[in-house]
């Protein structure tokens, strides 16, 4: 984690998703810096609320922070929010997220990802707003074969609907920025891990899994990579994000060092010292093989600089899941 402190104290900014994995770690540093945190949020049950409502616990410790408890969906709710509130800047990061559940309920991507995302970045123009700073996804990608992913590459071929509404919201921002000068800049987020990290990614599943003696779902047979990237670096680079407000940007933050699947699952037997049992099956519809950011652009923008080897991160995430589960 970097020392230096921000230049956003004395701002107010709006945290959308403020009670999800990444809107939670982002909302916490910037309150430890005395920034005024509007959040907002619908606790809905994707996964498991508690742990929603365990973060937000954290956040309402501090003074400077105010939830709004409610949906994206809700016009009038977020015009309100835009209304009762000076804000500064918007970070958005709530959406459904998740690749393999938009083959299961499509609906809820259309309404948070694009019907949301909407009323967010047109009640932020209204509220005469200038800097807009979202969540996308290295899933825009798709299932492009070069590799390290730069943000130059064309990503027209979305292969889920998840990356289809991030890529939406990469062209609704282009379009806001081009007409109403307003200062967007997408963050295409790299299997994001951590503490408070979410019940549906892998590092959780399988953690869970392995101490309960159940077997593990081991993808595409094993031959997975994904450049996990450790939450603290991430929220490094989205508190730059913030403070620089570029008129128009795309980033990858990612860790720039894929891990193979096999790998990953080996460091967690490790760190439990207990052994996984192993279903392998094919590669599930709307996923990719791999993943790998080209961070070129972000060092150099935004001094992005992802620090922490995947073995301290998931040693980090093992000690807050043992003690969060009282293991
Ligand atoms: N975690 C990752 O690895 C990763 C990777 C790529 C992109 N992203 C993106 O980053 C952002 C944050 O992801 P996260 O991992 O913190 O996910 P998360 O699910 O933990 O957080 C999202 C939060 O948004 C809230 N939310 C969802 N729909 C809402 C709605 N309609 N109204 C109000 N609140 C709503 C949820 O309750 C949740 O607390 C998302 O946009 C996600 O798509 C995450």
């Amino acid at each position: 984690m970097k020392n230096k402190k921000s230049n956003l104290k004395n701002k107010t900014i709006l945290v959308t998703g403020s009670a999800g994995f990444i809107g939670f770690h982002l909302s916490k540093r910037l309150l430890e810096e005395g920034v005024k945190i509007i959040g907002l949020d619908n606790f809905n049950n994707y996964y498991d609320p508690q742990l929603k409502e365990s973060r937000n616990k954290i956040l309402e410790k501090f003074d400077n922070f105010k939830l709004y408890r409610g949906d994206l969906t809700d016009l009038n709710f977020v015009k309100k929010i835009f209304q009762e509130n000076k804000i500064d800047k918007v970070c958005h990061l709530a959406a459904q997220a998740g690749v393999r559940y938009s083959l299961i309920n499509p609906y809820a991507y259309i309404q948070s990802n694009l019907v949301g995302f909407h009323h967010i970045i047109d009640e932020a123009k209204n509220a005469g707003i200038k800097d807009f700073i979202y969540a996308s996804s290295s899933s825009v990608y798709g299932n492009n074969k070069k590799v390290p992913f730069s943000v130059d590459d064309r990503i027209d071929h979305p292969i889920s609907l998840y990356a289809a509404t991030k890529k939406s919201n990469e062209l609704l921002a282009h379009t806001y920025h081009h007409l109403y000068d307003m200062n967007c800049t997408g963050l295409r987020f790299f299997t994001v891990y951590g503490p408070y990290g979410r019940p549906d990614m892998a590092l959780f599943l399988f953690t869970k899994a392995i101490l309960e003696n159940q077997p593990i779902k081991v993808f595409n047979f094993g031959k997975m990579e994904r450049d996990f990237t450790y939450i603290d670096d991430i929220i490094d680079g989205v508190v730059s994000s913030l403070e620089y407000s570029y008129p128009y940007e795309i980033f990858n933050l990612g860790n720039n060092q894929p891990v193979k699947l096999e790998d990953f699952i080996q460091h967690i037997e490790n760190e439990l010292n207990q052994k996984a049992q192993k279903e392998y099956l094919p590669i599930q519809p709307g996923d990719v093989p791999k993943t790998f950011a080209d961070i070129t652009s972000s060092k150099e923008k935004l001094n992005y600089q992802p620090t922490t080897p995947i073995k301290k991160g998931i040693n980090k995430f093992m000690n807050w899941y043992k003690d969060y589960y009282k293991i």
